[in-house]
């Protein structure tokens, strides 16, 4: 191996290392449904949080993950964005989506959308 070849593959590892240890810092403790004390919607709602959101936001760490994170949504009265938190437009926010954020209204069922409020509720 030629010391250019050397030095690219100990870059690369340096990289990957990089990354894994960025990932490492902000784990979310997962906790059971029974554990949130979550009631049969909730939990419902958590698992359409899982499939459609959790890749980009987180819900118990207040971290920002690709998305700010959804800790607290509700308990405060203006999301990050400066728009209010209440039901209609976090439903708006869902469903048309913004910016970086894709819109889910082709994707989420009136039930799942429901479900997914109960839970965003919890948060
Ligand atoms: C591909 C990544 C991605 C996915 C998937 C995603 N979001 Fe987002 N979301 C974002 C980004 C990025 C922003 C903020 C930036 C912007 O306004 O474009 C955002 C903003 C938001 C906000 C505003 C938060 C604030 O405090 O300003 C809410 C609420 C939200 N998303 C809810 C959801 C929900 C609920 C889901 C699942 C149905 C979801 N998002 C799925 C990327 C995503």
């Amino acid at each position: 191996m030629t010391a250019k070849r050397a030095l690219t593959a100990l870059l690369v590892a340096l990289v990957f290392l990089t990354i894994a240890m960025l990932a490492a810092c902000h784990p979310e403790p997962r906790k059971t449904d029974a554990e949130l004390g979550l009631t049969p919607q909730q939990a419902q709602g958590r698992r359409v949080y899982d499939a459609r959101c959790a890749e980009c936001h987180y819900a118990y760490s207040t971290h920002d993950l690709r998305g700010p994170s959804l800790n607290g949504l509700f308990k405060r009265p203006f999301m990050k964005n400066g728009i209010p938190a209440n039901d209609e437009r976090v439903t708006d926010i869902i469903l048309m989506g913004r910016a970086k954020m894709p819109a889910f209204r082709q994707k989420l069922t009136q039930q799942q959308l429901d479900d997914l409020m109960a839970y965003l509720h919890t948060l």
